[in-house]
């Protein structure tokens, strides 16, 4: 046996000994959340769409909170806040249109 056959075999019986966990791993099952969040279907889906998907993804809005509190006024304040704070370029007509359909369906 020449020299490198015997480096070899070491090295080969050495990772075998250590065990290397990527040789005996079984894959995981798992599902990963879908990369992106998209708004539900409703009145007014696309004027939504076509105003609150252009600076943040669809997750702003399902992330927050619920309930009787957080409904018409608070998210009346959301669409005046990303219009007058973040300067999103919403038309008045269809800023209540945004309101009631996020009221109504978040
Ligand atoms: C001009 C860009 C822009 C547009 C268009 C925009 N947003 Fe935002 N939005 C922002 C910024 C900037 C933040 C704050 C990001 C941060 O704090 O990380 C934000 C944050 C939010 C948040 C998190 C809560 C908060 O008040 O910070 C919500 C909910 C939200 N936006 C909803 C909306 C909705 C609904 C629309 C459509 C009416 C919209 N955004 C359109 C820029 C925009």
């Amino acid at each position: 046996m020449n020299q490198k056959k015997i480096i070899a075999l070491v090295l080969a019986t050495s990772f075998a000994a250590a065990g290397i966990p990527a040789l005996h791993a079984k894959p995981l099952g798992y599902k990963v959340p879908d990369d992106t969040a998209t708004f539900k279907p409703g009145a007014n889906v696309d004027v939504v769409r076509n105003n609150c998907t252009a600076c943040h993804s669809v997750d702003y809005v399902q992330t927050q909170p619920r309930g009787p509190k957080f409904k018409k006024d608070f998210w009346q304040a959301e669409v005046t806040k990303m219009v007058k704070v973040y300067g999103a370029p919403i038309d008045d007509a269809d800023a209540g249109k945004i309101a009631d359909y996020l009221a109504e369906n978040y």
